[in-house]
């Protein structure tokens, strides 16, 4: 059964404001997504495996926790993931990054593959797919599927907004894998926009319109 973790941190709930802002400058809008991101790459690794490793304070030896950030890889869903990706490797900077590249049919709406690329060895990592928007679900379905055939050892799925509807069907195809989202939203547009959304995410990271 799939978790949806609705994080309602009030600073991400602060900064998501400010993004979702239509005058948000570019620059603006990426700082931001990169503050968010940090702030859901802790939530997103709370269980994160530890081993304890030996040390010497100044004081004497001890056993102390640490990860092995190079187990876990970062799937972005290109190209609005990208925006997710620097505030990420912040926190977990030995990580991996794979890549997925899908694009909406504009007629089905339905995801179209055009690149897949994961580092080696995914069956000892831990996999949290990237994507800003999780509006029909079904690029975020597709990328998952076909990051299953690597067989990685867990997946989680980070995004900023949902829509109900997107989100229904994400969980009955991977019921799984557990949803990280700052908000979920009231729904789709005719165009397959969330409404109210932030508009094209990819769009507003890049400067593309
Ligand atoms: N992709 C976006 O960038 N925005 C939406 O609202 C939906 C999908």
């Amino acid at each position: 059964m799939t978790t949806v973790h609705h994080i309602t941190h009030p600073l991400i709930q602060h900064k998501l404001t400010l993004m979702r802002q239509k005058d948000r400058s570019t620059s603006g809008f990426r700082r931001l997504l990169g503050e968010i991101s940090m702030l859901m790459a802790y939530e997103v690794t709370r269980e994160m495996p530890t081993q304890l490793i030996d040390i010497e304070t100044p004081l004497e030896p001890m056993k102390s926790p640490v990860i092995d950030g190079k187990k876990t890889v970062f799937v972005s869903i290109m190209r609005a993931g990208d925006g997710f990706l620097d505030g990420m490797l912040s926190i977990v900077p030995g990580a991996r990054v794979g890549h997925v590249g899908l694009y909406r049919d504009p007629e089905t709406l339905k995801a179209v593959e055009y690149y897949f690329k994961m580092p080696q060895g995914m069956n000892e990592r831990d996999a949290i797919v990237l994507d800003p928007m999780l509006a029909t679900g079904n690029s975020a379905i597709a990328a998952v599927t076909r990051l299953k055939a690597t067989n990685p050892k867990s997946i989680r799925f980070v995004c900023l907004l949902a829509a109900p509807e997107g989100l229904a069907k994400f969980v009955a195809a991977h019921p799984d894998v557990p949803v990280y989202t700052a908000a979920i939203d009231r729904g789709l547009n005719d165009h397959g926009y969330i409404v109210p959304g932030l508009g094209d995410a990819g769009d507003r990271i890049f400067g593309t319109k």
